[in-house]
């Protein structure tokens, strides 16, 4: 390209921060890999007048979106706002401007990707969102690239920094899940509403993405099994360090038979998995295809700068698109109706904390419910009495789904049973 390119951003904040610093302080590799320097024309804010992160040109600043949106000089609209509705609609209307967009708004991209993607298609744009799930680590492409010839089996990983974070501060420092929050809230790791993060929301929306992506299916928020955090005990992770298992958040996405499944939920994984060993806000990857095997993807799973690194390699994928005018490719284009692996299908290992009257046959009694249902125990671990009461842990050999529900239902008619404390999935041979 002769000119330099220019970019309009939506959004000035974490991610947005990192743009301009990365556009700043690496013009020179951009213009390696281009043959044009890259610049920022505009950048949409909230508020002009407010403390930024970054010296910024005042002038660049603007509340009105049509500066970005319908400014000719911009080729590329780059999205790091957040949010759904207001997003949804500055993108739609930047592609129909046949601008090429990038965003790293998996919100946006779980909800209405599907529909962003044929609107770019139609306009002959690109859309790109390699920044919306794992922060930096080349992952969307590394799937949908590097593992293009293979059938994805399964994805099993770490994708939300914070309640990484929050985990590990946990396990490792003792910290309380307050403070741990808080202060991946001040890194700038957490979503404005930690909600999301904490519950799991926000690792259900990239376990949507990376599903698409690795199984060409139209899998949607609904289709995910979700559960959160919060109420992750102390006194669960610290049976779990007697038992060599370490508490994440993980996000699994399979497929078997063509029968997709897609959860996120707290999962002890076994300490001599490489899952096992990430820490702080930093998000892994776990994937085993047919032929390429078992292979992992690591890195800063949030950040500005880390996020921003992605949020570029769309850009320059886009530029180089434009130079070879080979724009408006779809990023995954689905190939199988979408089919949910049934309870019965779906087998993991389990943990489970439960208080039981200390008398005698009381662990008959418990251990007779589970050979009823086929579930055998691999661990056992009882803490001693306290008064009336004793602690029993059970990590259990593989079973389905649905007959640990059942379990857990049964175990509460149970007479010995005081109550079921916790259960957790266990995963990466405990
Ligand atoms: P952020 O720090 O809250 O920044 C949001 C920016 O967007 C602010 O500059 C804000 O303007 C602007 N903005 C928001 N709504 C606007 C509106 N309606 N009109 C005009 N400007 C608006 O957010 P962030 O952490 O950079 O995240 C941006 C996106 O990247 C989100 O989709 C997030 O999920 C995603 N993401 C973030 C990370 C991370 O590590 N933070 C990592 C991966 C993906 P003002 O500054 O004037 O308020
Ligand atoms: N809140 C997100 C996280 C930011 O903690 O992973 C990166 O998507």
């Amino acid at each position: 390209m002769e000119k330099d390119v220019s970019i309009g951003l939506l959004g000035l904040g974490v991610v947005g921060s990192g743009v301009i610093q990365i556009v700043e302080e690496h013009q020179e590799e951009l213009v390696h890999q281009l043959g044009c320097g890259v610049k920022v024309d505009k950048v949409l804010v909230r508020d002009m007048e407010k403390a930024r992160q970054i010296e910024i040109n005042h002038d660049l600043l603007t509340t009105n979106s049509d500066d970005v949106l319908a400014n000719a000089d911009i080729d590329v609209v780059v999205e790091v706002m957040g949010g759904v509705d207001t997003a949804r609609k500055y993108i739609l209307e930047a592609l129909k401007a046949k601008k090429h967009v990038i965003t790293a708004n998996k919100d946006l991209i779980a909800l209405h990707g599907p529909e962003l993607e044929k609107v770019a298609q139609e306009n002959g744009c690109d859309l790109f969102y390699e920044a919306s799930v794992g922060g930096g680590i080349p992952l969307l492409r590394g799937l949908s690239d590097g593992l293009v010839s293979d059938r994805i089996q399964q994805v099993m990983g770490i994708v939300n920094g914070t309640t990484n974070y929050i985990l590990t501060k946990m396990d490792k420092e003792g910290q309380s899940y307050e403070d741990a929050l808080q202060k991946a809230q001040e890194l700038g790791f957490a979503e404005a509403d930690p909600t999301a993060d904490v519950e799991g929301l926000d690792a259900a929306r990239k376990m949507v993405i990376l599903a698409r992506l690795s199984f060409f299916t139209n899998v949607e928020l609904d289709d995910v099994d979700v559960v959160g955090i919060s109420n992750v005990s102390a006194t669960d992770i610290d049976y779990g360090k007697k038992l060599d298992l370490t508490m994440k958040l993980i996000g699994f996405a399979s497929r078997q038979d063509n029968q997709i499944d897609v959860s996120v939920e707290p999962t002890f994984i076994s300490k001599t998995h490489p899952l096992a060993a990430v820490n702080n806000e930093y998000n892994a990857v776990y994937v085993s295809g047919e032929n390429v095997g078992e292979t992992m993807f690591y890195g800063a799973g949030a950040g500005s700068l880390p996020t921003a690194t992605a949020v570029m390699s769309d850009v320059v994928e886009a530029l180089k698109n434009m130079l070879l005018g080979v724009n408006g490719k779809q990023f995954v284009v689905p190939r199988f109706k979408k089919e949910l692996t049934p309870a019965d299908k779906r087998f993991s290992q389990f943990y489970l904390r439960l208080k039981v009257k200390d008398e005698t046959g009381a662990f008959a009694s418990i251990s007779d419910l589970f050979n009823q249902l086929g579930i055998s125990f691999e661990r056992i671990l009882q803490t001693p009495s306290n008064g009336d009461f004793a602690e029993v842990i059970v990590v259990t050999h593989q079973a389905s789904s649905e007959n640990f529900v059942k379990a857990m239902k049964q175990l509460d008619q149970l007479d010995v049973v005081e109550s079921v404390e916790s259960h957790y999935r266990v995963e990466g041979d405990a």
